[in-house]
């Protein structure tokens, strides 16, 4: 894949599911954002990102809940359409949101195929090993492909009760490979894994015909995924140690907000210039 960064977005080869597991094969690497909004979502892929995630973590970062739970189906079709709208040449994912898919298979095809259909976007995401290979199965078979979610699955962070790394014993290791396998036979396209030990997630990239997507899963998986307010540094709430940033929005913004305060009221803004 020609990936020359700057070039424009319409110039350059459409990413599919077809293409990222090409990417696999030849060892290139996936780089894959968040975005909830049209602007952001047009920069993202303006900078030649392979992947973007309608993430479940718009609960957070932008709706302020403590959790991912809250977010529902409406409100990930809104989002979702916003960043369908900008996106021009990278694969854009959906999340399907905690209780959308869970119930059974038909409730989860039909709200994939609300993603797909209502908010225009190529694939779906959903979290959860062998027991949601039944709904996997149901949504690939309708024609919408489906990315796997294993690890860290924030969905659940009640059942589990923390954000910790997770499978650091070998029973859970084990389970998650038996997930990653099942996955992959239940037809996903690739899967993001979370918050595990590096080498575990190595050994599932390497076990695997499908790219393994990454966050705080190490070096050896097929790609990387980021929540971009996080690497942006715009939502500063936590700092896990996974994330690297590559700005400081929040600072940027907080002193420009406090110059233009500063500027109105000593009455400096705005000047005659910027009056008609
Ligand atoms: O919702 C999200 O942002 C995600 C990523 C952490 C992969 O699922």
């Amino acid at each position: 894949m020609s990936l020359e960064p700057g070039t424009p977005s319409s110039k350059r080869k459409k990413v599919t599911t077809n293409s990222l597991r090409s990417m696999k094969a030849k060892g290139e690497h996936i780089a894959a954002l968040t975005a909830y909004d049209h602007l952001m979502a047009g920069l993202i892929d303006k900078a030649g990102i392979d992947l973007i995630l309608v993430g479940d973590s718009v609960a957070t970062v932008v709706q302020g809940h403590d959790t991912t739970v809250p977010v529902t189906m409406e409100q990930m079709l809104y989002h979702a359409g916003l960043v369908s709208r900008a996106v021009e040449r990278a694969l854009v994912v959906g999340d399907l949101p905690f209780m959308s898919y869970q119930v059974n298979p038909d409730e989860a095809l039909r709200n994939a195929g609300r993603m797909a259909k209502d908010a225009g976007v190529e694939a779906v995401k959903l979290e959860g090993g062998e027991v949601i290979c039944p709904t996997v199965r149901r949504i690939v078979d309708a024609g919408i492909p489906v990315m796997g979610h294993l690890g860290l699955t924030p969905q659940s962070i009640h059942k589990f009760g923390t954000y910790q790394v997770r499978a650091t014993a070998d029973e859970e290791a084990d389970q998650l490979k038996r997930d990653a396998r099942s996955l992959q036979d239940a037809g996903v396209f690739a899967m993001v894994i979370e918050k595990v030990p590096a080498g575990l997630a190595t050994e599932v990239a390497d076990m695997l015909e499908v790219p393994i997507v990454g966050i705080g899963a190490g070096g050896g998986c097929d790609g990387q995924i980021l929540v971009s307010h996080d690497m942006l540094g715009l939502y500063t709430k936590f700092n896990p140690r996974f994330v690297r940033r590559y700005a400081g929005i929040a600072e940027t913004m907080l002193g420009a907000f406090g110059k233009f305060l500063e500027d109105v009221k000593a009455r400096d803004f705005p000047s005659e210039d910027e009056s008609y």
